[in-house]
This record gives C-alpha cells, structure tokens and sequence, in this order.
C-alpha cells in the first residue's frame, strides 16, 4: 500500500525545506514505496539497518571478535561492477556528451526512467539521504540527497560522505544540493498487488545510470553495486562535478591526494590519476623505503582543486571513506589499508572463511583449506573458481587508516605541487618522465593509455585510452575537457603544479617485470618532488624530462644497470607509431579537439626525429 501526499510530507523532519519536500514527495509519488525514512546519519540508524540486513539475510555478520563491527554482502552474479555501456549523459545536445559518452536525449530518457521507477519501489522503504561531498560548509563542498530504497546503499554512504543531519542542516540553511535517485529495481508487489519475496541482493537486469547535466540530476535504476549505486562518488563527485568545475572554473578529477614530508621537514601535496584497478589505493598508502620520507594521504580516488587566493591550486577529498578493491591487498602490498579493515568495515563479495572472517585472492600466500566463495558456495583450493570476485569491494571509513594525514579535512583543501599521470604500460612509457610544461603535461594526460578492468567491465588485457583516468568519468565532452584544463594552466600561470607521468609496469623482452612497485613508488616521487626543490637533475627526451644519471635514488635496490637502463628506454619508432595511434584517436574529436594538442604532438614528432 503506498503513501499519501500527507503520509508523505509528515515523514519530512521539520527543518527539511518545502521544494525539498515536495521533490522528496514528487520521487514517491513515482515509486510509491511502502515508508519513508529521513537518514539521521546517527550510529543507532545504522546499527537498525546493520540489524535488520543480517535478518533479511544481505549481511553476513562476521565474526566480531575477528572483525569487529565488520559485515559481509554478497552480490547477485549479474551486479558485480560499474556498468559503462549501461550510464549515459543526458544533455541537452549530443555533442556536448561527446564521443566517449554514451548519449542519450534527455526527454526520452526520462520517459524511459518515468516507466521503470513507476511502482519501483513497492514493497520497500525509500530513504533519503543528505549529504555533504567534502567537509561540511567547506568552500569547495557540495551536498546533495540521494533519495534509495537500498539500505546497503545506505550505510555504504554513511561511509563514504558526511551524511544525515548537519548536511540537511546546511540545505534549510539555503545551500544548493544536487538530487540523486536511486532504486534497485526489484518491487515487492506488482501493479496488481500481488507480492513476491525479497532477494538478499535486489536489482533488476534493465539498468540505467543517468545524468543530466543541465539540470544536474542523477538517476540510476537497477543495480546495487558500487558506483552505479552510491551516487555521491561517481555519478556526482565525478560525472555532475566536472560539469559544475567546467562552468564555475575548478576542476573536479579521477585523482588521489597525497601529503609527503621530505627528511628536512619540507611538506608538499600531490594528486595523481590513475585508471581503475592500477593500485591507487595502494599509492594513496605508500610507505616509502626511502629513508626520512613520510607520506600520508588525503584521498585514495576523487579530488576536487580550485585555486586559492594565493594563485595556487587547492585540493579537497569529497568523500570521506574508500571503496576499494580487495584482492591484491596483503600485508606485502598495502600493510596500512589492511589494518585499516581490522573493524567497522563492509565487505561485497570477497570470501568468508570457516571462523567467520574474510579472504581474498592475494591476502595470505596460501588460501585458507575451505572458504564460503563470493557467490555463497563452497570453496577448496584449486576448483578453479576465483574465491572472492575480482571486483570485490571495502567500504571503510578514511579514519581508519593509520596514514590519514592531519590536514585531510582541512575544508581549504591543500595546495598541489605535483600531478601525477599514470596508467598500465607494459612497453613504451618510461617510469617517470616530466611534462615541459602544463601544454605537454594536458597532451599526456589526454593520451594516457592503460589496461581494461574488471571494474570497467569487458576483456582484461586489451588496451584502451583513458584520458586523466577520466573516461568513464567526464560529464562532458572530453575535447571540452580538454580545453577546460588548458584554460586552467593560463590561469594558474607559474603557480601550477607540475605535470609528470608514471608507470611502474613496464615489462622487459621476457615479460617480467622491470620495477618491483609499491614502496619503491617512493623514488621516482622523490626525483618528482626534489625537481620542484630545483634541486633534481633531468635531461630532455622524447617523453618529456627524465632523471639524469644517478639522479634517480636507488639505494638499497636490488636491481640492475641494464634494469634501469631499460625502464627509461625510448624507441623512437614505437613512439612514432604510437604518435600515429594518437593522431586517429584525436580526430574523432573533430572541430573541438584543441589545437595545443595538435601543436604538442608535432613538437612529440619532432622529438623523436631528433632522436633518429
Ligand atoms: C573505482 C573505479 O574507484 O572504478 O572504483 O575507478
Ligand atoms: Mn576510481
């Protein structure tokens, strides 16, 4: 049975402002749920919903000695990832979604969601969520309310933003917000009444994640996973954010933030992007084998910068959580985050072993004898089957890692001295190399090239350009982008942070790998940060400036002369004909490609001739 108007707006705490009300009622009125829940953002709000998930059966709860306030969902099979070729730009013309986005007219595409949210809902509780992406009332913030019939969704956003009361607080007080719909698309009565059980994992397999950037609007319907569910990180801190940084002038980035303090107490600031699945997470928690370096972190995923009144560029994490891959993180690769996962996390679809605890590819070196796999099956070493999917999630607050860095929620943000551009290069890209300048470092950044991922769903192993990590991610048309950030250097002038590119996965003839990664990621930033000290020697090469002779520190590294020699070689004609690759990519942008792009791949030309 569904909610009258007035059942509707009594849900409505008293602060919450009238046009909120009414869009809160206009959204129920469509999906007509059974309840309507105003999340408090309050520990006993979450310990109910905690509560009433292990009974509904989406929550394992695990072993609370082992994992203390530690919970396990798992998955339906068909819901395990981002869903690119399911999210859409909704605007106004179809070239300002460009060639990279899927598109689709904005009128039709709310017909479409006006059928499938209708009803969508029934059965459940729908709750709206206020949020705040950044700090509270912090200059470069934003909020928004996202409106779900998921209480997965829920408590995941409690971790991953400010949310509850002072956000709603901020909006009666006049702040602009960004609303956000979501539903799983799995109504428990139809439209004739008849009823169905609930799923431990609701969604439908019709999905659509759409964004309407005129209107900066998000509507997802039909999946519970990740970033096509919990809207504040990509559909809004990225998709909605990128369009709002493009007409305000800030710049809303695929970007981890890194505070690192030199050994004579020298403090600098970077952000680095990263396609998905290259360890930024990792990165983000490097302990440096450098000695007398100290790196923290900021953010492991979204960076929002604007620049100062001192002309400098300022960076703030909007969100306030991680949503990390778990295979892979061992007390090898990232000590800090595993610790981090000791308590109060939620676990998607990694494995649970027989004391109640979790297990992932790559945690210990040997598997535990019998596990309960992702998919809720029995598991031994050696059936053949991935125990927890490759894609498997943490959420976990950004508190809880021993590296979170004491100016993390400084609402000014902190000023960048470095961006980092990386992606997944076996051949090719050297391990670190200097952009000339912002011009070169935006050229970079545009052609950065890396592996598909699981969280991008399709073949692993295939390469695909991605942009400033920002392909799945820009809410407008990339060549636009483009130009955004060129228009950006002007304005930042010599107070722009400098441009480097990175790649710890060069391989050699045999396929091996050439640099050992993780903590030894520490040399090449400490080249990067000693170049803005003026104090790091470079010579000119093709990809940009790379460490003189010794300049790069590798004291203390196991690895050889004709090693390194081969982690900075530059083949000019695999450059040219990746120059070649990257002239036919360009022209698919047309008229809107920025000509400084075409100007910096002839001076890339003619450096490699030079070369010859
Ligand atoms: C992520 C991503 O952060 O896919 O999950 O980039
Ligand atoms: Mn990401």
């Amino acid at each position: 049975m569904s909610l009258d108007t007035t059942a509707i707006a009594m849900s409505a705490p008293p602060e919450a402002p009238a046009e909120l009300v009414a869009w809160v009622s206009g959204v129920a009125e469509l999906a007509q749920p059974d309840a309507i829940h105003w999340c408090d953002g309050s520990v006993a709000e979450r310990d109910r919903l905690y509560e009433e998930m292990v009974a509904s059966g989406t929550f394992v709860k695990l072993n609370q000695d082992l994992r203390p306030g530690c919970y396990l969902a798992r998955s339906e099979p068909s819901d395990v990832a981002r869903v690119e070729a399911r999210t859409f730009i909704c605007s106004e013309r179809e070239e300002d979604a460009g060639p990279t986005n899927n598109w689709a007219e904005p009128a039709e595409m709310k017909r479409t969601l006006a059928r499938v949210f209708a009803g969508s809902m029934r059965g459940r509780t729908m709750y709206v969520i206020p949020f705040s992406m950044g700090p509270l009332g912090g200059e470069i913030s934003r909020l928004g309310i996202e409106i779900t019939d998921s209480p997965y969704v829920v408590t995941n956003m409690r971790i991953m933003t400010r949310m509850g009361t002072p956000a709603l607080a901020a909006i009666a007080a006049g702040a602009d917000w960004v609303p956000a719909v979501h539903s799983v698309g799995y109504p428990l009565v139809d439209a004739e009444g008849n009823t169905r059980p609930d799923m431990t994992w609701p969604c439908s397999d019709e999905k659509y994640i759409t964004h309407f950037p005129e209107t900066r609007e998000i509507w997802s319907y039909g999946s519970g996973y990740g970033g096509n569910a919990l809207l504040g990180k990509k559909c809004y801190a990225l998709r909605i954010a990128s369009v709002l940084a493009r007409d305000e002038g800030w710049l809303a980035e695929h970007m981890l933030i890194l505070k690192v303090t030199s050994p004579q107490g020298r403090v600098f600031h970077l952000t680095a992007a990263f396609p998905s699945a290259c360890g930024k997470t990792n990165l983000a928690m490097l302990r440096p084998t450098i000695p007398g370096w100290k790196v923290e972190t900021v953010g492991d995923d979204i960076a929002w910068m604007r620049p100062g009144a001192d002309g400098r560029l300022y960076a703030i994490n909007p969100e306030s959580g991680f949503f990390g891959v778990a295979p892979g993180t061992s007390e090898e690769t990232n000590p800090t985050c595993l610790h981090a996962l000791s308590r109060d996390t939620i676990f998607t679809n990694v494995a649970l072993t027989d004391e109640g605890d979790v297990w992932w590819e790559g945690m210990t070196p040997e598997p535990p004898a019998h596990l309960i796999d992702w998919q809720g099956h029995d598991w031994t070493p050696g059936c053949g089957r991935p125990a927890a999917h490759p894609n498997s999630r943490f959420t976990v607050h950004a508190s809880q890692a021993e590296s979170i860095s004491d100016d993390w929620e400084d609402p000014a943000g902190v000023p960048i001295d470095v961006i980092l551009f990386g992606g997944r290069r076996a051949r090719n890209v050297p391990l670190i190399s200097e952009s000339y300048d912002w011009e070169h470092g935006v050229f970079v950044g545009a052609t950065v090239s890396s592996e598909q991922t699981a969280a991008a769903e399709g073949t692993v192993g295939s390469l695909r350009r991605d942009p400033f990590a920002m392909l799945p991610f820009c809410g407008y048309n990339m060549a636009d982008y483009w130009t955004h950030w060129l228009r950006m250097g002007e304005r930042l002038g010599d107070k722009a942070p400098r441009i480097f590119q990175v790649n710890w996965f060069r391989k050699d003839d045999q396929g091996h790998w050439l640099w050992p990664g993780f903590g030894e990621n520490s040399r090449p930033i400490e080249w990067a940060l000693r170049r803005v000290d003026g104090r790091a020697g470079a010579v000119d090469a093709i990809s940009g400036r790379i460490p003189a002779p010794g300049e790069l520190d590798t004291v203390g590294l196991d690895i050889t002369a004709e090693q390194l020699e081969a982690l900075f070689a530059l083949d000019p004609d695999a450059w040219a004909a990746e120059a070649d690759l990257t002239e036919e990519y360009f022209a698919q942008f047309g008229d809107k490609l920025p000509h400084e792009l075409l100007d910096q791949l002839a001076s890339l030309r003619a450096r490699i001739e030079a070369t010859r």
